[in-house]
């Protein structure tokens, strides 16, 4: 297995939970944990299975990560299993339908890639954090999950 997890975070919650999902894949095969801001058309190249996750800021993506989609090549995925997941605050029903992760899943879509499973969130407290207890115990769980979908697990 060749996974890719790709993860943008102002106060370092999402890294956090990036970090335990890629340390679960490692358990299963190769898997890099880089930045957002530092992902190149290249990182895409022979990965199999890709998982991205985003803070949601105003019931969006974060400004800054929506133009790095934009530069990347059209269909540069090419059919991979991909996974969206955020970090957001525990929100009104009517406001859930609003996060980051359902943004993630249309911009991977148009880049070709293949969705896998339901786009995820994990709760913050706070807006810097922390993740509330359990939350990455859950990231993990939600990991072997994602390799199952993507059948490496
Ligand atoms: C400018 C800004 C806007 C935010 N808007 C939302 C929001 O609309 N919904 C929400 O659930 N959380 C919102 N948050 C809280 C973030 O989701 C929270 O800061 C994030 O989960 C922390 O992750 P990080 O440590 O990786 O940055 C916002 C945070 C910031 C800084």
């Amino acid at each position: 297995m060749q996974a890719l997890v790709v993860y943008f975070s102002k106060f370092g919650n999402t890294h956090k939970v990036a970090e335990v999902i890629g340390a679960e894949f490692r358990t299963r095969g190769e898997a890099r944990v880089i930045n957002l801001n530092e992902l190149a058309a290249d990182d895409l190249r022979g990965v199999d299975l890709l998982v991205i996750g985003t803070p949601t800021h105003r019931m969006n993506l974060p400004e800054v990560v929506r133009p790095i989609f934009e530069e990347l090549p059209k269909r540069a995925l090419r059919g991979a299993p991909v996974a969206a997941f955020d970090t957001s605050y525990k929100m009104s029903k009517c406001l859930m339908p609003f996060t980051a992760a359902k943004k993630l899943v249309g911009k991977l879509r148009k880049l070709g890639g293949k969705k896998i499973i339901a786009p995820e969130t994990f709760f913050v407290e706070d807006r810097q954090g922390p993740l509330y207890p359990g939350e990455l115990e859950r990231a993990k769980t939600w990991a072997k999950l994602v390799m199952r979908r993507a059948g490496l697990g």
